[in-house]
This record gives structure tokens, sequence and C-alpha cells, in this order.
């Protein structure tokens, strides 16, 4: 006799409610659903983009509660009660440039652009952990965010820019 949970081979439904760039979210989610996908599916925020599903490319990097995480790698309902920032959550209501996406566009940080969000959300994390990082620790934050266009100069040109920046200087 199939347990309750498994009636119709279907697993029980997890409640999930988390804070997604400011705004609160309550779902249903079936376990094994990851956070990249509650992220773009039910939520319809792809701009988190997933790219291997399983943890080697860092394009699906999200912040969660401070930290980056591979939202490939985490169970949408791991992140019950998370603060979850994606890349949607990045500019300004008024659409004012994030300093981190500013630089991007000033350095020329991408070109097919589909690391750059996972790749920004990394150097977000890292820049609000240490924000006078040099180029060998932003090298160092970046090496798990794979990037088949750029050679990573502009990358970590324009994460230097947007160190000065939200430092204040110029
Ligand atoms: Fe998550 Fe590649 S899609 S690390
Ligand atoms: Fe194309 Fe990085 S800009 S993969």
């Amino acid at each position: 006799m199939p347990a309750e949970n498994d009636i119709g081979n279907r697993p029980a439904l997890e409640h999930v409610r988390l804070t997604v760039n400011g705004r609160l979210f309550e779902a249903e989610v079936e376990p094994r659903c990851h956070l990249g996908d509650f992220l773009r599916h039910d939520l319809k925020l792809t701009g988190t983009h997933i790219g291997c599903e399983h943890g080697v490319c860092g394009a699906c990097t999200v912040i969660v509660d401070g930290a980056p995480v591979r939202s490939c790698l985490m169970f949408a309902g791991q992140a019950n009660g998370a603060t979850v920032t994606t890349i949607e959550g990045l500019a300004a209501p008024d659409g004012t440039l994030h300093p981190i996406q500013q630089a991007f566009w000033d350095r020329h940080g991408l070109q097919c652009g589909f690391c750059t969000p996972g790749m920004m959300m990394t150097i977000k994390a890292v820049l609000a952990d240490s924000p006078d990082a040099d180029e060998a620790a932003i090298r160092d934050a970046i090496s798990g965010n794979l990037c088949r266009c750029t050679g990573y100069e502009t990358i970590v040109d324009a994460a230097l820019d947007a160190a000065r920046a939200m430092r204040g200087g110029v």
C-alpha cells in the first residue's frame, strides 16, 4: 500500500515562503524543484540563467541570506524563510543601474550575456563582504563562474570599477 505521500507516484508538495527582491512570495512546490527553476518558472524571474544544472558553471548564482548560492543545487523548499536577491533585484526601482551593472556596461563586461547574471551576483556578494577586494580577490571570487566569451579581463575591470564606485570613489 502506498504511503500517503506517494499516491499516484506524486510527491507531496512543500509550502515555501520566502522574500525575493524585497517581495514576499508563498507557493506550493515539488520537493525536487530546485530554487533556480522555482525562480524562473514559478516567479517568472527569468534573469537567473540555468546552464549546467549541476553546480559547475555558476550561471544560476543568486544571493540567499547574503551568500552567493548556486540555485541549481538548492531545493526551493530549502529556501523556505530565506531572503533571496536575483539579478532583477539589482537595479533601483526607478531603473537606475546598480554600480555593478553600470560598470559592466561601461567596461563591456559581457558578450552573449549568459554568464552575466550569475557573475554579477557573485561580485555583489564578494563586494558586500570585502569592499576593498583587489584583482586577486575578484578573480578568486569569480573562479567558479564560467564565461565562454569575454576572457574575463573586462569582467574583472568592471568588478574593480564597481568596487571603487561603491566605496564612493570615481
Ligand atoms: Fe547552476 Fe550551472 S546551472 S552551476
Ligand atoms: Fe558569454 Fe560570459 S558573456 S558566457
